[in-house]
């Protein structure tokens, strides 16, 4: 039995606030570096075809200028290992494609030279003297161009995930219907724009290597790079304390790291390579352009007899991807006919990538609005409809839920929201020139589990502080916070004792932080390490005729402060290190996921609500009030999830209202490229944002009952807009983001 411990639980500061406000915490291009240089990349102005020729002549002339590497001149990287989400601890590129190794252009934007100079502006200057000739050919970049050429892939996302999803018989299930709902949505690709843009330093030392990146996962960018070089894993060395927001763009090991260590090895001299955010747009990925249609079945009672969800969008050339959109729409109703597919075509963009809530959160647009039509259809409340297809079994499995807290999320959120009441009449509130409308929408993301084992490790010193170690960087979800209240209980000690350091592959293994995993895999490693030290002092102290606890049986000892204490003995951690001239005592603990099938249904469930006014002449919409209620298993610091989960409701709100980018069809670049044309929620664009934590225990996902709260907080709040804007309105927008033109 695990009981809940003093310092798990708090609402404790982040351990590093002082030092990211003021300035100390370092990121990786921050970090100095003796003779370091300063690498550019030039990327593609056409999107396919070929280059014939690369004057560089001029570039390299300039002073300053140590290098201009083109696919002339590069040397070959080892290998390009296939493409696998970087969960799993093996390589984790972003796509199979290597940029520099052959002449041909794929994607606009592509890596096409690298100048390395002893300056940034002369590196940039320098990188603006080359001139490259093409042999171009017209692109095919959007969904109207490509959506004949679709085809159904055999596995999608990496190849984690089949291109079809089913049970049942959706045509049985919908014929059984009384009442369907058929209904198209639309979706502009996104692009992620955290603070911090992506790079890298590489600095050479003999035959060995180390990388500062920018990275969810310092394991992934090792293995990668090293597989890349061709070089041992322990001739790499990875670090990445602090990581400026990632938003997925992080978790795929893009090229510019290993083009950093090549260019470094090169040029003789440490290179630091910083992507421009005009290069976050081109060079790691993106949430692709989509279409969705859902089929929606249901008895005059509002149970679903078939759910029918199908995707189509553009991949790269190289690579099967499709963001995970079946990911919750088969699984969080009870609805026995499903059939889902992936339908992707190739197109000339770079492979997309994991974009926060990679699937669910446009999945469950498609669904959850189409929910609400039916809701219309029915003459029934949206969470009444919604309470009836409630299911206590995973549907695609018929396996209990580890833990689950959906309908104390509807019940909780409806209740802080002021959902009773509610007249279901579209445009019946004004207030002056705004109309005023309500809308709900359910939440779900799987609970992802790593398939490999995590790793820390925990040190005792003698003074009676501690230090637990893990290698995860921590890109901004306060990881370092929670891990000290975690070690802190495991060791029976005060929170100001312990210290947790992180972000390094010298310090144990843990898989990238992705798919919400992070708080739950590494809170169980870090458990056990501390767990481990703990034991063993306890055996070291009850096995030691000298100390107080000696002959006392190590189940009866009790540890609090760092004093351990059975009946009326006591000796602190510091006393039995000190007596034995220990400068101190070390322990490592790794945690193994449940392996093959663990019998149950692991999903994260939530509730959005949202209210909206609408300009009635503007069409300008106005989120006025957000509230969520999610049930994330334990929470370890409740002022950390709901800062993590009100930050995922806004970045909703972005989904629903603000975020797009569209690929021109005769160039094949971005429409937009820049802050300044791509919208992301600001401090004036958010509302009230309400946070209920609805509490579970779960006993299966991982020691501490973790379900992780990085992307529930977004999943289903587009939804609830959108189905306020019609609400507000009578209008039904089916498409993202919803702009004033929708509405006029
Ligand atoms: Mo997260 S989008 O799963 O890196």
């Amino acid at each position: 039995m695990t009981t809940i411990a003093p310092a798990i639980g708090q609402s404790l500061d982040r351990v590093d606030g002082r030092a990211k406000v003021t300035g100390s915490a370092r990121y990786f291009a921050e970090t100095p570096i003796p003779g370091i240089s300063y690498a550019v990349l030039v990327g593609s102005r056409i999107a396919n075809g070929r280059i014939t020729g690369i004057d560089a002549g001029d570039a390299r002339a300039e002073e300053g200028v140590l290098a201009v590497l083109t696919h002339e001149n590069l040397p070959s990287i080892a290998e390009q290992p296939p493409l696998i989400p970087s969960l799993g601890g093996t390589a984790a590129p972003g796509q199979t494609f290597f940029p520099m190794q052959d002449d041909v252009v794929h994607y606009a934007g592509q890596h096409i030279a690298i100048v390395v100079a002893d300056t940034l502006e002369r590196a940039q200057y320098a990188a603006s003297l080359i001139r490259v000739s093409y042999e171009e050919r017209p692109p095919l970049v959007t969904l109207d161009q490509g959506r004949d050429q679709a085809y159904v892939p055999d596995r999608v996302f990496g190849g984690w995930l089949p291109g079809r999803v089913s049970r049942g018989d959706i045509e049985t299930g919908l014929a059984a219907a009384d009442v369907r709902v058929d209904t198209t949505f639309s979706y502009a690709a996104n692009n992620h724009n955290p603070l911090e843009p992506s790079g890298t330093t590489a600095e050479w030392d003999g035959d060995e290597v180390l990388l500062h990146d920018a990275t969810q996962g310092v394991n992934a960018t090792q293995i990668t790079v090293a597989r890349q070089l061709g070089i041992p894993l322990s001739k790499i060395r990875v670090i990445g304390h602090y990581v400026g927001g990632s938003f997925g763009s992080k978790a795929m090991i893009h090229d510019h790291a290993a083009l950093a260590a090549l260019a470094a090895r090169e040029v003789g001299r440490p290179v630091k390579l910083v992507l421009t955010r005009e290069q976050m747009f081109t060079s790691v990925g993106h949430r692709e352009e989509q279409e969705q249609r859902i089929t929606l079945g249901a008895t005059r009672d509002g149970r679903l007899t078939g759910i029918r969800h199908h995707k189509l969008s553009p991949t790269s050339h190289f690579d099967d991807w499709a963001e995970p959109s079946l990911g919750v729409s088969p699984e969080i109703y009870g609805c026995p006919n499903f059939d889902g597919v992936y339908r992707i075509f190739r197109a000339n963009t770079m492979t997309p990538t994991f974009m926060r809530a990679p699937g669910e959160a446009s999945g469950m647009f498609a669904l959850e609005c189409a929910m609400d039509e039916l809701a219309g259809e029915l003459g029934m409340d949206p969470i009444e409809l919604r309470e009836r297809n409630l299911s206590a079994v995973s549907p695609s499995s018929g396996r209990p839920w580890s833990s689950s807290g959906l309908l104390e999320c509807y019940r909780r959120g409806a209740e802080r929201f002021g959902w009773e009441g509610r007249d279901p009449r579209p445009g019946r509130r004004r207030e002056g020139n705004w109309l005023i409308g309500t809308g709900m929408a359910s939440a779900g993301y799987p609970v992802v589990l790593p398939p490999n084992p995590q790793r820390a490790r925990a040190r005792m010193y003698a003074d009676g502080t501690a230090v637990v170690q893990a290698a995860t960087p921590d890109f901004g979800t306060g990881v370092a916070t929670v891990m000290t209240q975690v070690a802190a209980d495991a060791l029976g000690m005060s929170l100001d004792r312990c210290r947790f350091e992180n972000g390094d592959t010298d310090l144990p293994n843990i898989a990238a932080a992705v798919g919400s995993a992070g708080s739950g895999m590494i809170s169980a490693a870090v458990h056990s390490a501390a767990t481990a030290l703990r034991n063993q002092l306890i055996a070291q102290a009850t096995g030691d005729s000298n100390s107080p606890l000696y002959g006392a049986d190590p189940v009866d000892v009790v540890v609090q402060d760092g004093v351990m204490t059975a009946g009326t003995a006591r000796e602190s951690y510091a006393e039995l290190l000190q007596r034995d001239v220990q400068p101190d005592a070390e322990a490592t603990g790794t945690w193994s996921p449940p392996g093959g099938d663990p019998g149950y249904g692991m999903m994260t469930f939530g509730a959005q609500f949202a209210e909206v006014a609408v300009d009635a002449e503007l069409g300008l919409v106005r989120v006025r009030r957000l509230t969520g209620a999610f049930a994330p298993g334990r929470v370890l610091n409740p002022k950390l999830a709901r800062s993590q989960l009100m930050g995922g409701m806004l970045w909703g709100l972005g989904q629903a209202l603000l975020e797009a980018n569209h690929m021109h069809p005769r160039t094949g670049r971005w429409a937009g490229a820049s802050l300044g044309e791509y919208l992301v929620a600001v401090n004036a664009d958010a509302p009230d944002v309400d946070v209920e934590l609805v509490e579970v225990e779960d006993s299966v996902v991982n020691p501490l009952g973790v379900k992780g709260v990085g992307e529930i907080g977004q999943v289903g709040v587009a939804a609830a807009i959108a189905n306020a804007v019609h609400h507000a309105t009578g209008r039904r927008v089916r498409k993202l983001p919803i702009a004033i033109e929708d509405l006029l």
